[in-house]
């Protein structure tokens, strides 16, 4: 499959990475998994901005334009040779330096690397009956607003998912809810929605904006403010959100039903709101 490395598009495997590459010795470096349906990408600005304002942070400047971007991602999906629904991944990283230091190195440039991956859609089972998490510890950094591609802390709070043989693996800090492995939380009480609000605790999801978004304009009740982790034991619906995820009902926690242990009604009348929009 096509891949896009530094300025050119060429075959994944013909892609060579420095061992002094950035990312590779300290992870310095940011990432972006946007979805393509029926071959037009989700919301693919907001990925890029997103990317741009993590970027402006951590003074990585690529040179490349939200158009440039976008132009990028729209010709990786479009040579991907991927029949069905694809994922486009971009990662940049603050590129290989003549040595090892951590400081940033001065002259060097980034390196911009992007692919395509075949997406597979949450299956109809998770609609229909919601899936089984946990929740865990937040052992993360204080920089969860970044997507930083040092993911060590999600790799190893899916991988407890994995062994409990549960889809994710809710994380708490302090006694409130942060994130899911790789996903965003709501909870619903009383048909009012709940989400953490958009802090350094937790990654912007464009998933997340999009629900924000959808309640707003069809008249939900939906609050940002801190969840309490006693909130996730009383709540009627809890939710996991994310572009592979995409609204996921969570109907047992930690082995105990949520709500009836069913998808609960404010998330059947919100998911086919969310699903026209994929296209
Ligand atoms: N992860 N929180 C974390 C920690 C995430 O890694 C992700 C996404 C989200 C949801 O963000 P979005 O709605 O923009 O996908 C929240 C991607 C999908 C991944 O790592 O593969």
């Amino acid at each position: 499959t096509i891949s896009y490395w530094n300025g050119r598009y060429l075959p994944l495997d013909e892609v060579h990475v420095s061992p002094l590459d950035r990312g590779f010795l300290f992870a310095d470096g940011l990432y972006e998994v946007t979805a393509a349906y029926n071959g037009r990408l989700f919301e693919p600005e907001a990925h890029i901005a997103r990317l741009q304002r993590g970027m402006a942070s951590l003074r990585i400047d690529t040179g490349l334009s939200a158009g440039d971007w976008l132009a990028i991602m729209e010709r990786l999906a479009a040579d991907s040779g991927i029949a069905g629904d694809l994922t486009v991944y971009l990662q940049v990283t603050r590129g290989a330096a003549a040595s090892r230091g951590h400081g940033f190195p001065a002259g060097v440039a980034p390196s911009v690397f992007g692919m395509t991956s075949p997406l597979k859609r949450p299956p109809a089972a998770w609609r229909e009956q919601g899936v089984a998490a946990i929740t865990i510890p937040d052992i993360r950094w204080l920089r969860c607003d970044l997507k930083s591609i040092a993911l060590l802390g999600s790799v190893l709070a899916q991988q407890a998912a994995t062994d409990a043989g549960v889809v994710d693996a809710i994380q708490l800090r302090d006694g409130v809810v942060t994130e899911g492995a790789a996903t965003n939380v709501f909870v619903v009480k009383d048909g009012a929605v709940a989400t953490p609000a958009n802090d350094s605790r937790i990654l912007e999801g464009i998933t997340r904006t999009v629900i924000l978004r959808l309640a707003a304009e069809h008249g939900l009740a939906l609050e940002e403010r801190d969840v309490a982790a006693a909130e996730l034991d009383a709540a009627d619906e809890i939710w996991i959100a994310s572009t592979t995820k995409e609204i996921t009902p969570v109907t047992r926690l930690n082995g105990k039903p949520v709500g009836t242990g069913a998808p609960g009604p404010v998330w059947r009348r919100l998911f086919p709101l969310f699903a026209e929009r994929l296209g």
